[in-house]
């Protein structure tokens, strides 16, 4: 009789933002005549920058070339691809990490949720956010690391409350954990962390030989100096970290698909008997066992970003966003509501005291306007939703005229 993995039982029937597609489409089907504006899932609308298209497009052609044409590439990514990661998004901000630490993938999403195979299921202490990317919390269910849910919260995880009272930057737990997701500027809340908070997270990771998985697909929206692009602008964080890194919002390709995880040489985990054992070496066999590689003209179109011009139309489409951030920020103050996020982050995370599927209700109902229940990423969301500044100017200005005349 085949059986199934009975973890994934334990799992609220969709996913958060499936079950937000379906609301979405039932007002759409039963409302033809309103149309609803986007600002829930954290889809871009703009065009990709132009160096990516002629990159893509020059790509393209090679592949119409017999002289040029490629097949299979390498399954960690293209040497032309992750030079330039290493030497742009890590060595020009004074952290160490060599190209071959590098491993082009077709998104974060994947890469959250895959990287948890390769570590022990039984007894491994979790360390996850709330409230938090979905992502983290439901692949360690999937895989067996938690108990069943009770009262919104999963029996095993260390939950890390982001809350008013902190900033919505979690504290440190007062127990040891094994493995430490952290996603800074912040999903869903936009909150960065600090220099000296991201040392203290890697000095407790390094007292516990733990390791931290640190999601940074959102770093191209930082704007203070202050703030670290990187975990491993902290010293030692190679021993304890592994980072995330997407072109999706940075570059606009949540629809193109590229994206890189860094695996440190020097970053190890343990067997049962305590042998420290490289974990480079484990994601390498995990990736090109069950990836093929990103196609070349995407991966042209990546490295595209990395020029002149391409840093120009990255930052001028990151400034666009974040200017549409600007003025959600200060509509939704204006209604009397707090918030944080949108000046380092594209997300606003508003704090309306109700609660906050009932208020994305209202929104969708009598503003067709879509945000995202702050609840669905976590018990401590609640009171909560989360607006996203992708969507065009227009559109945006006019779901904030709507906002107000529905909240009045
Ligand atoms: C979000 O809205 O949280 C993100 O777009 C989801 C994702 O990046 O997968």
């Amino acid at each position: 009789m085949i059986r199934i993995n009975e973890n994934y039982l334990k799992l609220k029937a969709s996913y958060l933002f499936s079950d937000i597609a379906k609301r979405v489409t039932a007002f759409t089907t039963a409302n033809p005549d309103k149309p609803v504006i986007r600002l829930g899932i954290g889809d871009v609308t703009e065009p990709l920058p132009q160096v990516c298209i002629d990159a893509l497009k020059s790509g393209a052609e090679e592949l119409a070339n017999r002289a040029t044409f490629k097949g299979y590439g390498p399954e960690q990514g293209y040497a032309f691809l992750r030079d330039l990661i290493a030497q742009h998004d890590y060595k020009a901000r004074g952290a160490a990490i060599e190209a071959d630490e590098i491993f082009v993938s077709d998104g974060s999403k994947c890469d959250c949720g895959n990287i948890q195979e390769i570590f022990a299921t039984e007894g491994l202490k979790l360390a996850i956010p709330d409230p938090v990317y979905p992502v983290y919390v439901d692949t360690n269910v999937m895989a067996g690391r938690t108990g069943a849910n009770l009262d919104g919260r999963y029996a095993g995880i260390t939950y890390l409350e982001s809350t008013p009272a902190n900033g919505y930057v979690p504290a440190i737990p007062p127990v040891a954990t094994d493995l430490i997701y952290l996603c800074f500027p912040n999903n869903p809340t936009g909150a960065v962390a600090t220099r000296e908070q991201l040392t203290a997270w890697v000095a407790y990771a390094k007292a516990n030989r733990a390791i931290i998985l640190f999601d940074s697909a959102y770093e191209a929206y930082i704007r203070d100096p202050k703030i670290p692009h990187s975990i491993y602008e902290i010293e030692g964080a190679r021993d304890v970290a592994i980072e995330f890194r997407s072109f999706s919002k940075t570059a606009g390709f949540t629809g193109t698909r590229c994206a890189y995880t860094v695996v440190p040489k020097s970053l190890v985990a343990y067997d049962q008997a305590g042998n420290a054992h490289p974990v480079h070496a484990l994601w390498n066999r995990r990736h090109t066992t069950k990836f093929n590689g990103v196609s070349y003209p995407v991966q042209k179109a990546a490295a595209a970003i990395y020029s002149d011009a391409g840093k120009a139309q990255v930052k001028a489409m990151t400034d666009f966003y974040l200017a549409n951030a600007a003025l959600i920020r200060e509509a939704v103050k204006k209604l009397g509501f707090s918030c944080i996020g949108g000046d380092n982050a594209p997300y606003i995370w508003v704090n309306t005291g109700t609660d906050s599927w009932a208020f994305f209700d209202k929104l969708l109902n009598e503003a067709q306007v879509v945000c995202t229940p702050g609840a669905g990423f976590g018990k401590c969301g609640e009171g909560h939703v989360r607006i996203s500044a992708f969507n065009s100017r227009e559109n945006v200005e006019k779901a904030l005229t709507r906002i107000a005349a529905a909240l009045k």
